[in-house]
């Protein structure tokens, strides 16, 4: 009515972009990697091949992956003088606040692969994303808590050399348990793309601009430090913990239920799941098996988790509102299992996503059709209006 922008109700949201790399079924709970199904991948693949997988379009042949894994393993360290961003952090500060501004920093390095016009360029910028990561998520735990940096060992596979770089210290001996290098593989692998969530879109709207990759996935890292998203899996397991026993679960729920309490069930819901994560059952099988494998029989938070669980899915309010464990629900007490703090579960995420943002990023990119990404808006502020003077207001 007047000049007030009214829109067509029947206005539905079209897709945010055309993409051939994950496709995800929330009513079915199926979530497929360039086509293959993650349980399928999970069970019987290894995260440096979903990274191919990911940014290539095709499960490698032997030959493909040996190629790939070598120029992976060939870019994990990161310049000798990256070592001075860190310097300029409180050692008590988060480790993704330090990843945010040391992954952004690398947009002053690597200037060889940043002319996103080039395609050999934007292939060096995604093999260095992938290699190095795990190499600053490591510093920055190691910085956190006042212990040297380690640097990647090329002898180790990706997950083993994460685990290396966090673990060892100097004066000991570290030997990698081929149990913990077996669970961060297959959580790398089960957190490396979502299609269009949160963070993604971040590096995609970011990148449509031509801005420096290493400073789009910056900027997905600061996205998915949200508890809404990738700080889900910490807000969870400090939830859990903060319950604390099976007996507190019936307060957590009525807190949740309550719609003046901003307590949330963290680890549940999802936007586009409206059935079980199929993440969640694959971690949910990861958990038991590895605490297991580690002795670990009598873990009280897995307890409660699972308790919480049932309790929540026989509960009218979740189900109605189709309420489900997701990714984060389980993935902390496996991730605290293997000696990690609460505080290294989202740069762990961050890790593991990175394949992912720079595989969107580069089909982006690499689509000569591609324009400015530019959403709109439903304004719903005041129509014009002319300016009063300050003494007549
Ligand atoms: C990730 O998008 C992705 O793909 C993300 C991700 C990925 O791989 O990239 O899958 C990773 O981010 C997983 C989500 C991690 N976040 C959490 O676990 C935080 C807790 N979950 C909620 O904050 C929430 O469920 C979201 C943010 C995950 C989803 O938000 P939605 O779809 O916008 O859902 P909503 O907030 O609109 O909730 C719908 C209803 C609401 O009630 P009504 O307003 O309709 O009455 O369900 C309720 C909410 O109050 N609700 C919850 C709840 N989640 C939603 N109530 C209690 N506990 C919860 N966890």
């Amino acid at each position: 009515e007047g000049d007030v922008f009214t829109y067509d109700p029947g206005f539905t949201s079209t897709a945010a972009c055309d993409s051939a790399i994950t496709y995800i079924d929330g009513d079915k709970g199926e979530l497929q990697y360039r086509g293959y199904p993650i349980e399928q991948l999970a069970e019987q693949s290894h995260f440096l091949e979903v990274c191919y997988l990911l940014l290539y379009g095709e499960l490698p042949n032997a030959a493909q992956m040996q190629d790939f894994e070598h120029r992976v393993t060939n870019h994990t360290m990161v310049h000798e003088q990256m070592h001075y961003f860190f310097r300029g952090f409180r050692r008590d500060s988060h480790p993704m606040a330090t990843m945010v501004g040391v992954v952004g920093a690398m947009s002053a390095f690597y200037h060889d692969s940043t002319d996103i016009s080039d395609p050999w360029q934007r292939e060096v910028a995604a093999i260095r994303m992938i290699a190095k990561l795990p190499t600053i998520a490591a510093m920055a735990y190691k910085y956190s808590m006042g212990q040297p940096f380690v640097y990647p060992k090329n002898s180790l596979d990706y997950a083993s050399n994460f685990l290396h770089m966090c673990f060892a210290v100097p004066c000991a001996d570290y030997v990698v348990d081929p149990i913990l290098s077996k669970a961060m593989d297959r959580i790398m692998m089960l957190h490396a793309d979502h299609e269009q969530n949160a963070s993604t879109s971040t590096v995609r709207l970011a990148g449509s601009s031509g801005a420096n990759p290493f400073a789009c996935v910056a900027a997905g890292i600061a996205c998915l430090w949200g508890p809404a998203h990738g700080g889900a899996n910490q807000a969870c397991l400090e939830m859990l913990r903060e319950i604390g026993t099976v007996e507190n679960i019936p307060e957590a729920i009525r807190r949740a239920k309550d719609k003046n309490d901003p307590f949330r069930l963290m680890g549940f819901g999802h936007r586009v799941y409206k059935n079980f994560d199929p993440r969640a059952k694959v971690m949910k099988e990861s958990a038991d098996e590895v605490l297991d494998l580690l002795g670990i029989h009598d873990n009280e938070t897995l307890k409660v988790a699972k308790e919480l669980e049932r309790i929540a899915l026989e509960d009218t309010y979740f189900v109605e509102k189709k309420l489900y464990p997701n990714v984060d629900f389980y993935s902390g007490i496996i991730l605290e299992a293997m000696g990690f703090p609460t505080s290294m579960f989202t740069p762990i995420f961050a890790v593991s996503r990175t394949v992912g943002w720079i595989s969107q990023w580069k089909e982006m990119i690499g689509d000569p059709t591609q324009k400015i990404g530019r959403p709109r808006q439903l304004y719903i502020g005041q129509t014009a209006r002319d300016y009063v003077a300050v003494n007549d207001r």
